[in-house]
């Protein structure tokens, strides 16, 4: 097939468009572990889509779910309207949500959940008359998507340098891997919580507390390679925003939805945000949807501020809980509740560990870094060519393994599906084997 397709027209995202279009990897079918290609081959899929099929591909709940609701309403709005099956999802979201998250505002991903997310931050206290805090503060090679909003706080430079000034009045703590003290560690790393005191003692200090809005950070960084929080580092997060009222947002687009063997990686950690972005895991990925889920208390403020019959927050998407994303997101909660994948990851999280760990003193693995069913594993570059050595070993893996990873810089990111089996588990971590053994 690939041969006739016309790959001109399309833009893609993220992507290197000329390499990808001078021999293109195509998948024409999914099911469970397993992509098919254009060619006919299966591949066994250890990145979840995107970090986003977490019951598997193509499960049959799901799919027949949409199939119903497209056959039976294609589309109502949710401005000033409403169907049932919009307050159905975000009561199935709150119903696995940390106590006291119990607000859900819809939208269509990951990055609009972000945006709504400073969104309601910064007006949650002019509302309540504290029109001061206007700052937000993000982290460095934090991925908070790509809206303005997004890359403002988010602190990857390639995503920001060409898009000139994003938002003002925003700030970064640094990052906290430190693969001089915590290479390989297995799970949290035990060196490093103190990066966390940064906030406090140099950003709230140069800034003033009382003018700074938010902190968003992804409680375990995924998209710039698997950068796990040292022990202890979000529960001072938490502690400081608390001492000086700021609110702690987490976005979860990655962690949640079972990824860190709970939940949300919220209750991993035993750490309560103001605000859960998430999006991805939330349909299964079978139809985009995102959700911020607000402390009631949040949500609360917005309700007594405006007069009764005003609209309480301008803001909204044509699409926020359409009705194939609300039907897809019940029976996606539903799934992972009824086949207990939350638990399955928590229980194969060990497996995966030691899987991921045997691949140490390979040729140029100089650290892997794993969580509940997500590994980093980082490789030495290729001298003068970042992420070239990175780039091959994917390439590698899906022409001559089957194998489909993601890689971001010379970081392998692994994070399959939630249904994954232990022999997959082993064939996935062979397959990056062979082909390091090879460069
Ligand atoms: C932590 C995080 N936030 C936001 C996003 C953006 O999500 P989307 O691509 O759905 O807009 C991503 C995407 O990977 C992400 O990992």
């Amino acid at each position: 097939m690939s041969t006739q397709l016309n790959t001109e027209h399309f833009w893609m995202p993220f992507s290197a468009n000329r390499q990808f279009k001078s021999k293109p990897r195509l998948m024409v079918a999914a099911e469970g572990m397993h992509y098919t290609t254009d060619d006919g081959r299966k591949i066994l899929d250890g990145t979840a889509g995107l970090w986003c099929v977490n019951a598997g591909h193509s499960h049959p709940k799901i799919v027949s779910a949409i199939q119903q609701q497209a056959a039976k309403m294609d589309f109502a709005p949710t401005f000033q309207m409403g169907h049932p099956l919009a307050f159905e999802a975000a009561s199935a979201l709150v119903s696995i949500a940390p106590p006291g998250l119990n607000r859900v505002f819809f939208c269509n991903d990951g990055s609009e959940g972000v945006d709504t997310a400073l969104k309601i931050a910064l007006a949650y206290h002019r509302v309540r008359g504290d029109s001061l805090r206007h700052r937000l503060i993000g982290r460095e090679r934090g991925y908070h998507g790509v809206g303005f909003g997004g890359i403002s706080v988010g602190g990857i430079a390639g995503n920001r340098k060409h898009f000139g000034p994003a938002l003002p009045a925003v700030d970064h703590l640094r990052h906290p891997l430190n693969i001089q003290k915590n290479a390989f560690s297995r799970g949290l790393p035990e060196h490093g919580a103190e990066m966390a005191d940064e906030l406090e003692q140099r950003l709230l200090t140069l800034h003033d507390p009382a003018t700074v809005a938010a902190v968003i950070v992804e409680p375990l960084q995924g998209s710039t390679g698997v950068i796990l929080p040292p022990k202890g580092y979000l529960q001072k997060l938490r502690s400081i925003c608390d001492k000086y009222g700021i609110l702690l947002i987490f976005d979860e687009v990655i962690t949640g939805f079972g990824r860190l063997g709970s939940a949300f990686a919220a209750d991993y950690f035993d750490v309560v945000p103001d605000m859960i972005i998430c999006a991805k895991g939330l349909t299964n990925a079978a139809v985009p949807m995102g959700a911020v889920i607000v402390k009631q208390e949040i949500h609360d403020a917005f309700m007594s501020a405006a007069p009764e019959n005003a609209i309480e927050f301008f803001h909204g998407y044509t699409y926020s809980a359409h009705p194939l994303a609300c039907a897809a997101a019940i029976a996606t909660i539903d799934v992972y509740k009824e086949e207990k994948l939350f638990e399955r990851a928590a229980d194969h999280a060990s497996y995966f560990a030691d899987a991921a760990h045997s691949l140490k003193g390979l040729p140029f693995v100089k650290d892997i870094r794993n969580l509940g069913l997500v590994c980093g594993i980082e490789l030495e570059s290729a001298p003068g060519k970042p992420g070239s050595r990175a780039f091959d070993v994917f390439l590698k893996c899906f022409w001559e393994q089957g194998v489909l990873i993601r890689t971001t810089g010379d970081i392998i990111a692994l994070s399959p599906p939630l249904v994954i089996e232990k022999p997959q588990i082993d064939q996935l971590f062979g397959a990056i084997a062979k082909v390091l053994k090879t460069q």
